[in-house]
C-alpha cells in the first residue's frame, strides 16, 4: 500500500508543527494549511486519504470546508479538531460525514495516532468496497451484454434455420409434385411396352423394361410418401375418423403386406382380443401397420416370425406392438430413427429398398391422431416398434 498522504487544516502554527512531526514519525506524508481555503486548494491539487481540520479558521470555515472537500472526494476521511466552545459545531460535522471529532488540547497522542490509524484504515475499507462494487458492476453488465448477444444470435440462427426449413419444404413439395405426372406417364408407357402392345420384346429388352419399370414404381412410392407427408404436416388432406373393429384392421394388414414380403422369407402371426375398439382413420392406420410389417420383414433373418400383437392397456389406450427377430437398432440411431430420411447405416446388410419415410409419415399419423409410437430395442435381439392410440368404448360413435 502506498503511503497515506494527510492534509492538516489549522490556523495556529504551533498545532500544525506539533501533528506533523508526530505524524511524520509515523510514517505518514503530510501537507499543511493555514486557513481553510489554503486547505481546499491542497486538496484539489492532491488527493489526501486523511483530512484533519479546525472548525475556525480564516478565509473559510472547517464546516464549509468538509462540505467541499466531501464534494470533491464524498469517501475521504475528516477528522474535526474542535474546542469545547464549538462541540455542537463538530457533532454538526459528523452528521456532514466526517469520520469523528478531537477536543482540543490534543491531550493523549497515543490515542490521536491509534484514531488516525482508524480513520485511514476505514477509508481504506471503503474506497476497497466500492472497487469491488464497481468491479461486480461491470463484470454483471458485461455479463448481461453478452447473453443479449448470445440471445440475438440465437434468435439468428433460429429464423435463418425456420426459413432453411421452410425453403425446404416447398422445394420438396414443388419438386414432388412436378415428378409425379411425368412418373405416371412412364410407368404407363412402360406397362405397354411390357405387354407387347407395340411389338414383341425380345428378352434382353424384357430384362430392360422390367429393370425401368421397377424404378419407376420406387420413385412413384418415394413421390407418394413426400406428398403424403408434407399433406399430413400442412394439415391438409382431412382425416377420416371413424370407430374400427382394430382386431379386423389389423389382420386386414397383414394380409395384404403378405404378398409384398413374400421375398423375405417371413411369417406373420397375430395375437389379439376378439374385440377391441379404436377411433381412427383406417386407410391411415393400416399404412401405419404396412410400415411396420414391411420394416420388421426388411429387418429379420429368413425363415423367422414377426409377431403382431394388440392389446388394451391400464389407462384404456390400446397398444399394437409388431415385433421381429432382426439385429436391433444401433444406439447411435435411436434418437433419430423417425427423422425423414434417416437410415441406420448396415453397410452390406442394408437391405436395398426404402428411402428413410416410412417411420415418418407413421409417426405423422400416430400423433395426428392423439397417439404416440416408440420402439424397445436390444442391439443384436430384435426390435418391437409398437405405438398406442386411444380406446373408445364400445358405446362410444361417430
Ligand atoms: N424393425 C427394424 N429393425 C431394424 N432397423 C429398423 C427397423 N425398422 C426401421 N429400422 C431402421 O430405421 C430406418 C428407417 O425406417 P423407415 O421405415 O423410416 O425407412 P425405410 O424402411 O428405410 O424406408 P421406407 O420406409 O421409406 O421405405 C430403416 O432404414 C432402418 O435403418
Ligand atoms: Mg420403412
Amino acid at each position: 500500500m502506498t503511503q497515506p498522504r494527510i492534509l492538516v487544516a489549522d490556523d495556529s502554527e504551533v498545532i500544525r508543527e506539533v501533528l506533523t512531526a508526530f505524524l511524520d514519525n509515523l510514517g505518514y506524508r503530510v501537507d499543511t494549511a493555514a486557513d481553510g481555503q489554503a486547505a481546499l486548494d491542497a486538496f484539489r491539487s492532491q488527493r489526501h486519504d486523511l483530512l484533519i481540520t479546525d472548525l475556525q479558521m480564516p478565509r473559510l470555515e472547517g464546516l464549509p470546508l468538509l462540505k467541499l472537500v466531501k464534494a470533491v472526494e464524498p469517501d475521504v476521511a475528516v477528522i474535526i479538531l474542535t474546542g469545547h466552545a464549538t462541540l455542537e459545531t463538530a457533532v454538526e460535522a459528523l452528521r456532514l460525514g466526517a469520520y469523528d471529532y478531537l477536543l482540543k488540547p490534543i491531550e493523549d497522542m497515543e490515542a490521536f495516532g491509534r484514531l488516525v490509524a482508524r480513520a485511514l484504515k476505514h477509508h481504506a475499507l471503503v474506497n476497497e468496497n466500492k472497487r469491488l462494487l464497481d468491479e461486480l458492476r461491470q463484470a454483471n453488465s458485461r455479463l448481461g451484454a453478452e447473453v443479449a448477444e448470445r440471445t440475438r444470435e440465437l434468435q439468428a440462427a433460429y429464423e435463418s434455420l425456420r426459413s432453411l426449413d421452410k425453403l425446404k419444404n416447398d422445394f420438396v413439395s414443388v419438386v414432388s409434385h412436378e415428378l409425379r405426372t411425368p412418373l405416371t406417364s412412364m410407368r404407363g408407357s412402360l406397362g405397354l411396352l411390357q405387354g407387347g402392345v407395340v411389338g414383341e420384346l425380345s428378352e434382353e429388352a424384357q430384362g430392360l423394361v422390367g429393370i425401368a419399370m421397377q424404378n419407376c414404381e420406387r420413385l412413384v412410392r418415394l413421390v407418394t410418401d413426400l406428398l403424403d407427408l408434407e399433406k399430413i404436416t400442412a394439415g391438409h388432406g382431412a382425416f377420416r375418423i371413424a370407430l374400427l373393429d382394430w382386431p379386423a384392421v389389423v389382420r386386414q394388414a397383414i394380409d395384404s403386406s403378405r404378398g409384398f414380403v413374400q421375398s423375405y422369407g417371413v411369417d406373420f402371426e397375430l395375437e389379439a382380443p376378439a374385440a377391441l375398439r379404436v377411433r381412427g382413420d383406417e386407410d391411415r392406420l393400416i399404412q401405419v401397420l404396412s410400415n411396420l410389417l414391411f420394416n420388421a420383414a426388411k429387418f429379420s433373418p429368413r425363415g423367422s416370425v414377426v409377431t403382431v400383437s394388440t392389446r388394451l392397456l391400464a389407462d384404456s389406450w390400446v397398444r399394437t406392438s409388431v415385433r421381429d427377430r432382426g439385429p436391433g437398432i444401433p444406439e447411435h440411431f435411436r434418437e433419430r430413427i423417425f427423422q425423414r430420411f434417416a437410415q441406420a447405416d448396415m453397410g452390406e446388410d442394408r437391405p436395398a429398398e426404402g428411402s428413410g419415410l416410412g417411420l415418418a409419415i407413421s409417426r405423422e399419423i400416430v400423433e395426428h391422431l392423439g397417439g404416440r409410437i416408440g420402439f424397445d430395442a436390444a442391439q443384436g435381439a430384435g426390435t418391437v416398434f409398437w405405438f398406442d392410440l386411444p380406446g373408445a368404448s364400445e358405446s362410444s360413435t361417430q
